[in-house]
This record gives C-alpha cells, sequence and structure tokens, in this order.
C-alpha cells in the first residue's frame, strides 16, 4: 500500500519490539466516542483506556478540540505515544452535504465524484478527522434495500469508476498532507444481494456473480490505493465476511494484492455469536483475525478474547502482529506520527465554505433526474405569478440531509419552498404540507386541494423521510409512505379539473414505484436527497436556470414482483419478447421497467445517428473508438449523456444482453450538432472473471449507443474481433 519511509518501517519495527499484548491489541481496537457537556466520552470506556494504550484508534468523535484533545491523550499521555485514527462515515460530505452517492451516480462524471469526495475530506480533516468509511461500494439491484443510495447503483462498471475517483478524492495526492484522509471501500462483498432486499440479510451469490457484479468496485479501490476495506456485516454462502477468510486473505489479499488495513464492521465481530460460527468473544476474535481482519469496531472481542485465543493456541503472536504492523503503517503513511495534530489545525475560512456550497448547489442540480415531462410543463413559465407548493417534502430542511448526514447542521439545509422563494421572487408562492410524510394522518389535504385553484402550476413535493434509506432502512412497499398518495391523487384530479399542470418531485434513496404518478404527472422528477442546497438544486432545475442532465444509475421497477430488474440480465432460451406465451415474462405485469437504467430527459431534444467504430476489427489488446452523431433539435441548449454497451453475440458463457463499457457527454445549443467519440478498450470487455473466464473469444460484438438502456432508443454497430 505504498512506500514508507525507512524511518517509519524502522519506528515501527521498534514500536512492536516494545509493546504488551495489550498495548498491540489496543491498536486492533477502534472504539466509538460521543459527546457530553463535559467533552467527549468513550461509550462503555473512558479516556484512561486511551493512557493505557487499551483503546487505540476512535469513531464518530466530531469536532477539531475534541478531536484533538484525544489525539493529545494518545500523544502525550500515553507510554509509546502513538497517534489515534480517527474514522467517521463521511458519505456525502462532513458539514457541507452533497446529494448520496446514488444521486452523485447519476452525474455520471468521475470527475465530479473526485472533487465532492476532497470538498468532504477536507472539510472532515479540518475537524480532526483521519478516516472515512467510504466509499460504499455496494451494487444494488434491489430498490427495497435502505442503502441502495449509499452506493453506485446498478452497475458494476459505474461502482468501478466511483471507487476510483472516491478514493482519489478523499486520499488526495499525498495520503500524509493534513488535507487528506484515510478511504474504507466498504462492504466487502455482495452485501447489495441481501436476500430479498431485507437489511442484514444472508447473502448467497454465485462466484460468476460476486466477480462479474460485486468485485470489480473493490478491484477497482484496491487499484486505486484505497488505505483500507470494510467487510460486510452479512454471509456469503454461510460464511460471515468477517470470518472469511478466503474471501479476505484469498480474493482481497492474494489475488487484488490488497496490502492496508481491514477494519471490520461495527460490532461485526462479537456478531460472528449470533452469525451461529461463534461460541464465545474468544472464538469470535480468533476468527476474525484469522480470516484478516485487522481492526475490532468496537465489539471488545479483540481485548476480551484474543489473550484466551492466544493461550488457547487458536491465534499465534505473529498474526496479531501482522496487524498491528499494517495499523501502524497506515498511521505513518497518515503522516501521523510526525504531525498528529496537523489536522483540525485550522479552521477553514469562510470563502472555502462558501465555495464548496457553490459546488454542491451545481452538483445536487446535476443529480436530478427529469424523469417524465410529456406535456412540456418544464421548465415553469419566466414569469409565473402564483403557484402551488405542496407536499410533505415542500418544506422539510432537515430531510434534505439523507441519510448519513455526518455534522451537517439541521438548519442549514435550504428548503424547496425557500429555494423556489428566492428563485421566483415575483411569483405569489402558496405552501402546504397536505400531509406528513409517514403519518395517517390526512386532515391537512382538503386545505391543500384549495391551494391549487387559481395557479399556473403545482409543485407537489413527495417521497422518503432522510431515514427511510440508508441503514436499517429497507422497506417491503418502496413507493410514497403514508397519505401521500391519495394527497397527490386528489391534488392531480383537482389541478386536472382546471388544467393546471402537476409538477411531482420525489425525495427518496431509492427508486420508489410509482407508475401511477408517472403516468399522470405533467413532470416528474428524481430529486432524491439534494443536499444542503436542495431547494436551490431544486429551484434551478424547475425554472431552467439548471437544465437538467441527470440519469438514473437504477432501473425504477414498475412492481415489487419484478425486483431485482436491471439492464445486465441473460437472454435465456426463451426471452421476453418472444411470440407465443413459453416466454421469460409475467402474466399479470410488463416485463419492462417503469424506467430503464440511464433515463432522464433534458430540456434539449436530442436525437442519434450514424454510430460506427474505427477499426471494424481488432484485437482483445485493442482500444477501438465509437463515434455518434448528435443533434440538439429543442428549443434550448442542453447537455445530451451518451452510453456506449456492448454485446457478445456469442461466447462460451452465455453473455448478459448488455454490458456498459462507456459515458459520454455532449452539451449543444439550439439546432446544433455535433459528434461524440467514446473510446472501447476491448480488454475491459473480458469478463472481469479473476479466475472464471478464459480470454474473451473471437467473434462479433454489437456496439450499441443511446441515451439509456431501453433496447429501443439504441443504436447498432459491429466489431469483429481477431486473434
Ligand atoms: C455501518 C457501516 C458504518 C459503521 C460505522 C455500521 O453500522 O454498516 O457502514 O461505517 O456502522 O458507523
Amino acid at each position: 500500500m505504498g512506500t514508507l519511509k525507512t524511518q517509519d518501517a524502522g519506528r515501527i519495527d521498534t514500536l512492536i519490539g516494545r509493546m504488551t499484548l495489550t498495548e498491540k491489541l489496543g491498536q486492533l481496537t477502534m472504539m466509538s466516542a460521543s459527546h457530553t457537556v463535559t467533552g467527549p466520552v468513550i461509550t462503555g470506556h473512558s479516556v484512561s483506556d486511551i493512557r493505557s494504550g487499551r483503546i487505540g484508534n476512535l469513531l464518530n468523535l466530531i469536532g477539531a478540540a475534541a478531536a484533538r484533545e484525544m489525539q493529545r491523550v494518545a500523544v502525550e499521555e500515553s507510554r509509546l505515544g502513538i497517534p489515534l485514527l480517527i474514522g467517521l462515515d463521511v458519505i456525502h460530505g462532513h458539514r457541507t452535504l452533497f446529494p448520496p452517492p446514488l444521486a452523485e451516480a447519476a452525474l455520471f462524471d468521475a470527475q465530479a465524484w473526485a472533487l465532492t469526495a476532497r470538498e468532504a475530506a477536507r472539510e472532515a480533516a479540518a475537524d480532526g478527522i483521519t478516516m472515512t468509511f467510504a466509499p460504499m461500494l455496494d451494487v444494488s439491484r434491489d430498490p427495497r434495500w435502505g442503502r441502495t443510495v449509499e452506493g453506485p447503483g446498478e452497475s458494476a462498471w459505474v461502482g468501478a469508476r466511483l471507487a476510483q475517483a472516491k478514493v482519489r478524492g478523499f486520499q488526495g495526492a499525498d495520503l500524509a498532507a493534513r488535507d487528506s484522509i484515510a478511504a474504507v471501500a466498504k462492504h466487502f462483498c455482495g452485501y447489495g444481494a441481501v436476500t430479498a432486499g431485507r437489511e442484514y440479510a444472508s447473502v448467497d451469490v454465485s462466484d460468476r456473480a460476486l466477480l462479474e457484479v460485486h468485485l470489480p468496485p473493490f478491484a477497482a479501490a484496491v487499484d486505486a490505493g484505497v488505505a483500507a476495506v470494510m467487510p460486510a456485516f452479512t454471509d456469503l454462502a454461510g460464511i460471515p465476511m468477517t470470518a472469511h477468510s478466503g474471501m479476505l486473505r484469498g480474493r482481497l489479499r492474494r489475488q487484488l494484492g490488497f496490502e492496508g488495513v481491514v477494519v471490520s464492521d461495527y460490532n461485526a465481530v462479537a456478531e460472528l455469536i449470533q452469525h451461529g460460527v461463534a461460541a464465545d468473544l474468544i472464538e469470535a476474535a480468533a476468527l476474525a483475525l484469522e480470516a484478516g481482519v485487522d481492526i475490532d469496531m468496537v465489539s471488545g472481542a479483540y481485548l476480551e478474547g484474543l489473550p484466551a485465543a492466544l493461550e488457547r493456541g487458536l491465534v499465534g503472536l505473529a498474526q496479531i502482529d501482522e496487524s498491528v504492523r499494517r495499523v501502524l503503517t497506515l498511521k505513518a503513511r497518515l503522516g501521523l506520527f510526525e504531525d498528529p495534530y496537523g489536522r483540525g489545525a485550522a479552521a477553514e475560512s469562510a470563502a472555502v465554505v462558501a465555495e464548496r456550497r457553490r459546488l454542491a448547489r451545481d452538483i445536487a442540480a446535476r443529480s436530478i433526474v427529469l424523469l417524465t415531462n410529456g406535456s412540456g410543463a418544464l421548465p415553469l413559465p419566466a414569469g409565473i405569478g402564483r403557484l402551488a407548493l405542496l407536499g410533505p417534502l415542500a418544506d422539510a430542511p432537515a430531510e434534505m440531509r439523507g441519510p448519513w448526514w455526518s455534522a451537517a447542521d439541521p438548519d442549514a439545509q435550504v428548503s424547496v419552498l425557500a429555494g423556489i422563494r428566492a428563485a421566483l421572487p415575483q411569483a405569489q408562492i402558496r405552501h402546504a404540507s397536505g400531509c406528513g410524510i409517514a403519518d395517517p394522518d390526512d386532515s391537512g389535504i382538503a386545505g391543500a386541494l384549495q391551494l391549487c385553484d387559481g395557479t399556473e402550476a403545482v409543485v407537489l413535493c413527495l417521497g422518503e423521510a432522510a431515514t427511510m434509506s440508508g441503514e436499517a432502512a429497507s422497506r417491503a412497499h418502496p413507493g410514497l409512505p403514508g397519505r401521500q398518495q391519495e394527497l397527490a391523487e386528489a391534488v392531480l384530479r383537482r389541478a386536472g379539473a382546471r388544467a393546471i399542470p402537476v409538477i411531482a418531485v420525489l425525495f427518496s434513496g431509492r427508486p420508489l414505484i410509482v407508475p401511477w404518478l408517472a403516468e399522470r404527472a405533467s413532470a416528474l422528477l428524481a430529486a432524491w436527497f439534494p443536499g444542503c442546497e436542495a431547494g436551490h438544486a431544486v429551484a434551478d432545475v424547475l425554472t431552467g436556470r439548471t437544465s437538467p442532465s441527470g440519469r438514473t444509475p437504477i432501473t425504477w421497477p414498475r412492481a415489487v414482483g419484478q425486483i431485482p430488474l436491471f439492464f445486465g440480465q441473460r437472454s435465456g432460451g426463451r426471452p421476453a419478447d418472444l411470440a407465443g406465451p413459453f416466454a421469460s415474462r409475467y402474466i399479470d405485469e410488463s416485463t419492462g421497467p417503469l424506467f430503464p437504467f440511464g433515463h432522464g430527459l433534458t430540456y434539449g431534444r436530442f436525437t442519434l445517428s450514424h454510430p460506427r467504430v474505427t477499426p471494424q476489427s481488432a484485437r482483445a489488446s485493442d482500444t477501438v473508438e465509437v463515434r455518434v452523431d448528435v443533434e440538439n433539435h429543442g428549443p434550448r441548449r442542453a447537455q445530451e449523456t451518451v452510453f456506449l454497451f456492448t454485446r457478445r453475440m456469442k461466447s462460451r458463457v452465455a453473455p448478459p444482453t448488455l454490458e456498459l463499457h462507456g459515458v459520454g457527454k455532449i452539451a449543444l445549443d439550439a439546432g446544433a450538432s455535433g459528434t461524440l467519440t467514446l473510446p472501447l478498450a476491448l480488454e475491459e470487455l473480458r469478463a472481469p472473471g479473476l479466475d472464471l473466464e478464459p480470454a474473451l473469444e473471437p467473434g462479433a460484438i454489437e456496439i450499441l449507443v443511446g441515451p439509456s438502456a431501453d433496447r429501443a432508443s439504441l443504436l447498432t454497430c459491429r466489431l469483429e474481433l481477431v486473434d
């Protein structure tokens, strides 16, 4: 994991030589801190445990002064003076919140992904943080799973690019810099495939799914030099990841070449007992260490269990030393020995913070996906005079944060109401929530309906509360909660009868199953959770200040029964479009999605033509160029996004019907046209089978380009792969 300075290697050897067993186990332990009026406390422990070397790392400590104080105790009052790792879930910003990863994925822009991670790192480092438990790289094809919001969506290709960008952004060019923090790729591996989308449930996926879908983002993170990896809470075919030697020591370390730190998930080592693979903390600790888990997050199993495990011969001292070496190496790479107080030493200037908020507004506006705009209701007419702003998310600033808000102040978030008022100062804005987000009270619906009359448009803000996505937030009914459907239907009827357009804006951490709304609303937007600048970003899109350009990184199903629904499925021998009844379909629902992967409209109107590839025949090691002409027939400048898929016509293993290998963007004025060029490295087409796949087989490859994964929208050309 990068080179260590000679003096650091020497220092680590000397330290390990001097350490008692307790001090070693302290380095392998991370405990949770929190705040009281008297200052920071360590849950279940006391600060003297840092002094005695029993605790060598903390998480959840917020604020530069608290971090400095704990760091001071470790460095100046413990016998060996080893600084602490101070970790926190900085998932989509620290104090300044950007949209969460699923929403950011909708930008399909690696530079933007890296930039927001860089800014989050600077802000967190200014608070004394040294490590973030991010990026979360779990590919999810199941909107029931709440943690879908934290990851890249359904595509492993997107996941791999997001992984690299985020690691680069968090860790910067030099991990020792005061504004860099260690990234933790999580949750290794397959957590996105929990049974029935139920949180923490068992995972049982094939080796092929593992290699094609779940591993590539982690391989990319390791390639990018990620400092640490966190195993998932879940088991993989019966073996809990926290005790999965084959995955951690085998795939991760030996095959992917990862040399960094493995940090357990919260209490996961002790939970090996509940999994049913360990009888007590001693066995749990031994299993986790044996599997290659270096740091025990909060369970205390290493502290309590490893001494006895050593005595019983379940583990050896060499294994403990190996893990201690990795932890100390990371501390050295972070520059903590030389500069333990560097992070958090200086507060950021107001100008830096203001600039970051400008970035948050831009990223949030670009993450919003315009799902429908059938009647051209958007953008709102420039001189709009009367607008009704309804729905429980219209004036809900704290909800705009989404899950994992780190240290963000709930009062520092811009509501849609505030954003629209600022954007349309001349307009009369009538506001009512109509109902709560999830409660059964419908007494406000009648009043909200009255506000529709006499307006020029209704903006209806619907969706989830921030805590309805994220960890422990799986939903069996991922539609609109509470009385929101009733509110929406009543508004659609009332406004419909008066020919007033209804623009529905959805806030959620997942695709919501709302086919009825997509059909009936004049326009529908997925705003996800936009973060601190939510209201301004939504207003930017509604008014046309920003032309929408977000694309959904995950398929939107029409019905829960279709899940999992994703673009890369294999066709089978009787595909859905086969004539006759004996085809892969439902008898009571279409097989198609509500919105396909990549879908998203703009305020332009684009046509694509003339797809071509040069050269038309190539070897597996070549890079070819795919070109397509793009024209904007619409009345406004806008940005089109073009996806590059491939389909192997024949291979020994049935190929997926579409494989994503590129995304390009082109901004065009009204009436303008241009050509988009997308490079395609054929190496990439080889299934990422670390050990499953033969080399790419010669033969025809179909190249498909278009605005989404909807087959009907894709243009094709062919490439011949030669030996
Ligand atoms: C989550 C992790 C997170 C950790 C520390 C766990 O419950 O699964 O993603 O990093 O807590 O907060």
